[in-house]
């Protein structure tokens, strides 16, 4: 049964779009998607989404268009999704809000305050009455902590991957004051390629990349840290240090992270995966596993996040393990941007996702 909700996606040449479209195709209550197309690197010529990804032929066809925000209007479209970088999405926004559109933008352009914008992305706007006035609007997009405000927001600023992982993960403890901030919370994650999107890079051929497995962005310099260290502080009250460690994983896709975390005080294993099922007893989208720790099958293709926990033996202070696992283009992109999406419709949460 369709709402009659019909929505576009601009930047479905690209993984995280093509997630999203799929995900939309098959969406229980929604009109097919509107696909936009700019024709850079991935649509270049492209007039329809199977030009660019064969394996979708034969289907009937996804024609792409140019964007008019007049075309959008008269095809009834109310809501926009960018799939696209950050400085696109920071052009288009305030646009489509203008436009009257709901949007859920996957990048980071509109995740965090003016002034940490200033410090990571340098962009022109930052100060301008247009960029605060959107930036007032925008809606960190966990549903886990923000549903209630996610049900109203105009623009749905969607968490990055790593940050969605880390948040999930160490919230519970950050606001049961068990997180000892005399310490550093030391969050080692690994991401599979299509973390890194479809443009071409020589770093992310297949020759440098299979059975390799490298750090990058070590010593603090990867841009998700910003955006992880303000959401631990907004809704965790958490104001320690992170030492924040990504590295390329060798598979296609998936985020597994290890975090090392001082504790306040002395908890068994039984205790600390009581805290989490208590968090998140009515969170279709989280696994608590008991007894074991996650891995990148339990979430591969899944809208779901996989946490286990290990109290780590023969220390002199206490300290836990934490392992979260993600797909980085469903939980860490599309998937929560459907999540959110059928939190802002009013339709139940996990609608058209498997978690
Ligand atoms: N990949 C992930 O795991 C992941 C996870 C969380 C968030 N994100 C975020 O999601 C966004 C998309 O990431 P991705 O990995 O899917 O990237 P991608 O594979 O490189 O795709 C980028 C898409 O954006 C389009 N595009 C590029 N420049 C544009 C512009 N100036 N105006 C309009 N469209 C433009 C591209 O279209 P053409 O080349 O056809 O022009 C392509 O469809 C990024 O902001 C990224 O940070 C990605």
């Amino acid at each position: 049964m369709a709402t009659g909700l019909k929505s576009a996606v601009l930047g479905a040449t690209g993984y995280s779009g093509l997630e999203l479209t799929r995900i939309l195709l098959r969406h229980p209550r929604l009109e097919k998607p509107v696909l936009l197309l700019r024709g850079g690197e991935n649509g270049a010529g492209a007039t329809d989404l199977a030009d660019v990804f064969p394996e979708l032929s034969g289907n009937g066809g996804y024609p792409l268009h140019s964007l008019s925000w007049s075309a959008l209007q008269q095809q009834g479209v109310r809501l926009l999704f960018l799939a696209t970088p950050h400085e696109a999405s920071r052009a288009l926004v305030p646009e489509a809000l203008a436009h009257g559109l709901r949007v859920i933008d996957l990048s980071g352009a509109w995740r965090l305050k003016q002034a940490q914008h200033r410090a990571i992305y340098d962009f022109q706007d930052s100060d301008s009455a247009t960029a605060t006035d959107v930036t007032e609007k925008a809606v960190y997009g966990l549903p886990e902590l923000n549903g209630g405000r996610i049900a109203s927001a105009e623009l749905v600023a969607n968490p990055g991957c790593y940050p969605t992982a880390a948040l999930l993960a160490l919230l519970p403890l950050a606001r049961g004051g068990l997180i000892d901030e005399t310490r550093e919370v030391v969050i080692d994650a690994a991401s599979g390629v299509t973390g890194a999107g479809r443009t071409l890079k020589r770093d992310l051929l297949f020759g440098e990349v299979a059975e390799d497995f490298r750090a990058y962005a070590a010593g603090n310099e990867h841009r998700h840290l910003p955006e992880l260290k303000a959401a631990l502080a907004r809704e965790g009250g958490f104001t320690g240090d992170l030492v924040f460690t990504p590295h390329l994983l060798p598979v296609k896709r998936g985020i597994l992270e290890t975090i090392h975390v001082p504790l306040a005080r002395v908890i068994d294993r039984a205790t600390a995966e009581g805290i989490y099922d208590t968090v998140y007893a009515n969170e279709p989208c989280v696994a608590v596993l008991h007894g074991a720790m996650p891995s990148l099958k339990d979430v591969v293709y899944r809208n779901r996040v996989a946490i286990g926990v290990a109290v780590v033996a023969n220390v002199r202070r206490p300290r836990l393990t934490v392992i979260a696992a993600i797909d980085n283009l469903v939980k860490g992109a599309a998937g929560q941007a459907i999540q959110n999406m059928n939190v802002m419709l009013g339709l139940p949460e996990t609608a058209g996702l498997t978690c």
